[in-house]
């Protein structure tokens, strides 16, 4: 099966490949597959990654389900080995999955027919996430080896962070990592922000996420910002040519200033618009 769970199970030249295909579809390319039924599961909020999928499903002019959690069989207690089964009977020709489960897909390889998507499980992976975030760099740079990477923020809950680390080292980046404390992943070196910014080519932010906190982050914006954030005063130390990313959505003000967001640097809208013809490279693998 081309299932797409995570970016470890690809070698480089598959994600090469993927990477020039949504580079090909970005410039024009077509390709159009009547009759094929995306399911789209989406049990964790989602803005980007759903209707991104979902722009990709219709300019391949295939057709798309969506299950609402709020009002499935979940809510009676149905697993999501027998939901992704249900979609598989009535007809579904691949699934979109997002859940808040790590690795919820284990339960589903080799006991259904028809690839699995992974839309980002838990603070696991997100390999169609690094995926645009690689078109973008590519893009900037046209290269990945010896780029220099600085991911900064809540990294241990960033499912982002996670596929990115791994494979932007196995592409040749040297990827620096700084977070507080409380958001380091246990196995990695960190490095001080201030510190490393004026040598990177690449500044990544990430959101820091409230919601998958046990205990209350007791940090204002403010606090937070002047320490693992950017503003104006740090990126005017970046190298001229250095760029800001950010998987979003960004909490302003907090990881980044809202002038940051929208500054002549920032790549945040473009990895959006990457990631609908890296979904549109993904689900033709899977479909053709
Ligand atoms: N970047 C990203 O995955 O955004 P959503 O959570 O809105 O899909």
């Amino acid at each position: 099966h081309r299932h797409m769970l995570n970016l470890r199970d690809l070698d480089i030249t598959e994600i090469h490949r993927i990477l020039k295909r949504a580079a090909e579809f970005k410039a024009g390319a077509k390709a159009q597959f009547p009759g094929k039924v995306v399911a789209n599961l989406f049990f964790e909020p989602s803005t980007r990654t759903h209707q991104s999928f979902l722009m990709a499903e219709k300019r391949l002019g295939m057709e798309e389900l969506n299950l609402i959690p709020e009002i499935s069989s979940l809510q009676k207690g149905e697993s999501l080995y027998d939901t992704v089964k249900t979609f598989e009977a009535i007809g579904a020709d691949a699934v979109v999955i997002r859940a808040k489960e790590d690795r919820y897909y284990e339960e589903l390889v080799g006991r259904i027919s028809i690839p699995v998507l992974n839309g980002g499980d838990g603070s696991g992976d997100h390999p169609t996430q690094s995926l645009l975030d690689l078109l973008t760099i590519q893009e900037e740079f046209g290269r990945f080896k010896d780029l220099k990477i600085l991911i900064v923020g809540d990294i241990r809950h960033s499912r982002v962070a996670a596929t990115n680390v791994e494979v932007m080292r196995r592409l040749g980046m040297t990827v620096c990592l700084s977070a507080p404390e409380e958001f380091k992943r246990s196995g990695v070196g960190y490095c001080s922000l201030d510190g490393v910014l004026q040598g990177m080519d690449i500044v990544m932010l990430l959101r820091v996420q409230h919601e998958r906190h046990e205990n209350a982050f007791d940090q204002d914006s403010v606090a937070y910002n002047r320490q693992f954030g950017l503003n104006r005063d740090r990126v005017a130390t970046m190298q001229k040519h250095a760029i800001i990313m950010h998987p979003a959505p960004f909490n302003r003000g907090w990881e980044i200033t809202s002038d940051v967001v929208e500054c002549s640097r920032s790549r945040i809208f473009k990895q959006m618009e990457n990631g609908v013809y890296v979904r549109m490279a993904v689900l033709e693998r899977a479909l053709r």
